[in-house]
């Protein structure tokens, strides 16, 4: 009778071990998945593959500056704004992108949820070309 409960109780406490160990990772990996299906919103508009071209490749948006996709027809405030898009400009912009950056093109009301922000932010250092 003692070595089953013995047994259980070192495997309870064994995957609990091991749960710790990925715990840091799963939950990044976890943040990033939730950015991906945020990113379906935008996708609407910014897949390069759309024909239309509605929005600007977003491949590679982390770290680059703002309005320089080579043929896309930016705005006047867009193309003046100069910015580098990192963490802070991002979630500034995805917040209220008309409160951030008055004039600019984008017909897209904003992302109310940090977390979502905070996602899909994680999710687009992850998409490049
Ligand atoms: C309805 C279409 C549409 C949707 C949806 C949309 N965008 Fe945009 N986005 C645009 C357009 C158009 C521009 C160019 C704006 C300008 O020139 O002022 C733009 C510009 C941008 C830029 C600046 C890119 C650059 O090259 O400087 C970023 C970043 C961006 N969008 C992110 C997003 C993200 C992230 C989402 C989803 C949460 C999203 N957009 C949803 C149409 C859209």
């Amino acid at each position: 009778m003692s070595t089953p409960i013995k047994s259980g109780a070192f495997s309870v406490y064994l995957a609990a071990g091991l749960a710790t160990a990925v715990a840091a990772d799963s939950a990044v990996l976890r943040d990033i998945e939730n950015g991906r299906r945020v990113f379906a919103t935008c996708a609407a508009c910014h897949d390069p593959g759309l024909p239309t071209k509605t929005g600007p490749d977003l491949r590679g948006v982390v770290g680059r500056k703002s309005g320089t996709v080579p043929g896309f027809r930016y705005s006047r405030a867009m193309k003046n704004a100069r910015i580098v898009w990192d963490e802070a400009t991002l979630d500034a912009y995805l917040a209220e992108p008309q409160e951030m950056m008055p004039g600019n093109a984008m017909p897209f009301p904003g992302l109310p949820l940090p977390a979502d922000r905070r996602d899909l932010i994680a999710y687009l250092k992850t998409y490049t070309p």
